[in-house]
């Protein structure tokens, strides 16, 4: 490479460093702590007007020694090269299941016919269906596929008629939303937490015909600065869609995405749609008015399916509204959003519903059934309340990285962590155990706590892990108040 050459690359992975980017390294992550990757069209904007293709391939084809050539490798976990191996994909698969849920989802909009959907599954070499095992009988399919696709059909109808020109979906999961809203000139943000993007991404940019519309970024819901930097660039109000996510949360976390939705309202205006609050209602009523009597059993199937794919033991929280307890649950939910100051409206499922294929494998007394008993059944559509006090823009100066050191010494791992233990760091964390554990005996763990911030499920998840393999456990210092709320609930002693 030519002295200009040199220059020209060392420039662009300067300005990429500064935007904190990753950059794929020959097939490996030279990361950053979001665990997004780099495309060419990300990489397209830093380089000069009219590079050609291999120009830019250039830039994602570096091998490691060369690229601390050209810039600085700082020496901290968070900066260091981490396989995009099997040994990761499988840390985020242990600490994140609940990813699998969205694979039964596009599954059922398979069977349900929706445009998009068989070749999404097709990509996914899901074509066994295999997500779908336990649900063994076919009409606990057909009555899952019903929900689904009245959910999914009715908010694009919802998305479209704001008018807002963007919509951000999250979860996104592996739904044909993104081939459908670019296809009707909106632009699509899809977020997710990374296991999900990195598979989805490719799939869906290939079988859309407005791939230039959509954009992914993985996030963990429950981490505002994850959200802020994938929705970075992304003007205009938004719509904001949480389909089939908030149950899973606990009240800890279900509190923090909240205010997370709150604080991208407030930065970039616009709404937030959900079915998730009255999920289980329209789950209820769906196999009531289908099934009638039978409905129980192939009810209970469904609710152990996600709750088996997830690892989540209750699919409950002060979020969602309970059957045997509407007006109390109501107010709760209510009370919740008041509390993040939002205010929700009740749109009748009933009324807005479109037409849905799965109507053909039914009978009309069915259909009729289902149309009404949907009567009773809400989406919220979710704006900031002007009436209360005006938030302010959040600083996020004082949120820390996530960051961790550990050394192992006598047989003990002495671990340091800075910032958040959640779905996008317990990865890592995971695999830093493994290799440890592959070198060393280790009996105990001992936790400096002092810079962690907060633990979310996938990192309670892991800690539980890690606390069965060890047999002196783990011991943690210096925690604040908040994690020590957290660990203590999980069961942890301090
Ligand atoms: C039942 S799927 C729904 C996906 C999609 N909206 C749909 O309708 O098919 C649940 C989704 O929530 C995502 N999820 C769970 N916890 C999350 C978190 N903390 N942050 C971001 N996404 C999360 C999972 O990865 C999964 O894609």
């Amino acid at each position: 490479m030519g002295k200009n050459g040199r220059n020209y690359f060392r420039n662009t992975l300067l300005a990429l460093a500064r935007l904190d980017k990753p950059f794929i390294i020959r097939g490996r992550y030279f990361a950053n702590p979001h665990l997004d990757y780099l495309t060419y069209t990300d990489i397209r904007p830093y380089v000069p007007a009219g590079a050609s293709t291999n120009m830019i391939c250039n830039h994602v084809n570096v091998m490691l020694p060369d690229l601390s050539k050209y810039i600085a490798v700082r020496p901290v976990m968070t900066s260091k090269v981490i396989d995009m191996s099997k040994e990761f994909i499988q840390a985020q698969e242990r600490t994140n299941p609940v990813f699998m849920t969205a694979k039964t989802a596009i599954c059922l909009m398979a069977k349900a016919e929706l445009p998009g959907a068989e070749a999404i599954v097709s990509a996914l070499g899901l074509e066994n269906s295999e997500p779908l095992r336990e649900m063994s009988d076919e009409e606990t399919i057909l009555g899952n596929a019903l929900v689904v696709e009245a959910k999914y059909r009715t908010m694009c109808r919802l998305i479209e008629d704001t008018g807002f020109k963007t919509c951000v979906d999250l979860p996104c999961g592996y739904t044909p939303k993104a081939i459908h809203m670019t296809g009707r000139g909106l632009r699509f943000v899809g977020l997710d937490l990374p296991i999900v993007i990195e598979e989805v991404r490719p799939v869906m940019r290939s079988l859309g015909e407005y791939a230039e519309r959509m954009s992914f970024g993985g996030v963990d819901a429950t981490n505002y600065a994850s959200l802020e930097k994938a929705l970075q660039g992304v003007e205009g109000p938004l719509c904001i869609t949480t389909e089939g996510m908030m149950m899973y949360f606990t009240e800890d976390e279900v509190e923090n995405v909240i205010a997370n939705i709150g604080r991208l309202l407030t930065k970039h205006g616009g709404c937030w749609i959900t079915p998730d609050p009255e999920f289980l209602l329209q789950f209820v009523s769906t196999f009531r008015s289908v099934f009638g009597e039978n409905s129980l059993g192939k009810l209970m199937l469904a609710g152990k399916t996600a709750k088996a794919q997830s690892d989540v033991a209750n699919l409950s929280n002060s979020f969602i509204l309970k059957p045997a307890d509407i007006p109390g649950s109501l107010e709760k939910a209510e009370t919740l959003l008041t509390r993040h100051r939002m205010k929700a409206e009740k749109i009748n499922l009933g009324e807005v519903m479109p037409d849905l294929n799965i109507y053909k494998r039914l009978t009309p007394e069915q259909v009729q059934r289902f149309k009404e008993s949907m009567q009773s059944c809400h989406y919220w559509f979710i704006t900031l309340d002007s009436t209360k006090q005006e938030r302010e823009e959040d600083d996020l100066a004082g949120q820390k990285q996530f960051e961790m050191q550990y050394s192992v010494e006598s047989g003990i791992m002495q671990l340091c962590l800075v910032g958040r233990l959640d779905s996008i760091s317990s990865p890592e964390l995971l695999m830093a155990w493994e290799a440890e554990q592959t070198a060393n005996t280790i009996d105990g763990i001992r936790i400096d706590c002092s810079g962690l911030e907060y633990i979310s499920s996938a990192g309670i998840r892991l800690l539980q892990e890690l606390q069965a393999e060890c047999p002196q456990g783990i011991g943690f210092n210096k925690v604040c108040p908040a994690v020590k709320v957290i660990l203590k609930q999980n069961g942890f002693t301090i």
